[in-house]
């Protein structure tokens, strides 16, 4: 139940009506998004794809509360994300995005485990019970053993698995990727495909990710293309699509 036409039915997870996003630089206008719309259902993996400056990282970040568009509506599980305050906003994206970028962005003077549970320093977990939930999010990307190393003592693939288990950790509403795969070779970066694979469909995650690779976009249920500042569905390097 993917859909760019703006006419979903109001039961989707994720609602985007006629985004709009300008950038000024200078004297020069830059119009990113053009009026774009789509709705995503809860348990949905979609890919993004587009080439080099189209907008993607521009549309994740609005999706997960980051930055603001000029004009347009993004709701999320009902919430209007657009017309919070600045304040609101952060609770609302500790509480419901769990983001995963191509670079890890784990802290280096901070252990595996305790990357992972920075987000639920946010919550009224008790020690005990974060202690709890950062097992339970690492024994779920593999790492159990490697708790108490730190991110310059794991490999890529290893810190990009160390930060999938921090976007989950607090059982986001969704999760937001931006090129995960980006910055890893081949095998790592299936292995990490493998894994976000396996959160969609054995974990019910719903899932948005920005990807260069066919390969990773060919595991989504849908790719969406980013063409003009809007999403036209299936093309190149679709996984079937019309
Ligand atoms: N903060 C910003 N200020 C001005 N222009 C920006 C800013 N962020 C992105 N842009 C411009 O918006 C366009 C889309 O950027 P981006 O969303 O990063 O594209 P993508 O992720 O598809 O490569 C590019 O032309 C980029 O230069
Ligand atoms: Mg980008």
């Amino acid at each position: 139940m993917v859909k760019v036409d703006g006419k979903g039915n109001g039961t989707s997870l994720v609602q985007v009506r006629e985004l709009d996003k300008k950038y000024q630089r200078g004297s020069e206008e830059i119009h990113v998004l053009q009026g774009l719309n789509l709705d995503v259902g809860s348990g949905e993996f979609v890919a993004f794809m587009g080439p080099s400056g189209s907008g993607k990282t521009t549309l994740l970040n609005l999706l997960g509360g980051l930055d603001l568009p000029t004009s347009g509506s993004i709701k999320v599980a009902g919430d209007e994300i657009t017309r919070m305050s600045a304040n609101k906003l952060t609770a609302w994206r500790a509480r419901h995005v769990g983001f995963i970028f191509q670079m890890y962005n784990l802290i280096p003077v901070l252990t595996a485990f305790q990357n992972v549970e920075l987000p639920l320093l946010l919550t009224k977990l008790s020690k005990a019970d974060r202690k709890k939930h950062v097992e339970t999010a690492l024994a779920m990307v593999g790492l159990a053993d490697r708790m108490n190393h730190y991110p310059r003592q794991l490999s890529g693939g290893q810190e990009q698995r160390v930060a999938i288990a921090r976007a989950i950790v607090a059982d986001a509403t969704f999760l937001l990727a931006d090129e995960p795969t980006g910055d890893l070779d081949r095998r790592s970066a299936g292995e990490i495909m493998e894994l976000l694979d396996r959160l969609v469909h054995e974990h019910g995650k719903t899932l948005l990710m920005v990807t260069h690779d066919p390969r990773a976009a060919e595991r989504a249920h849908v790719v969406l293309h980013l063409d003009k500042g809007v999403l036209v569905e299936g093309g190149a390097g679709g996984g079937g699509e019309a």
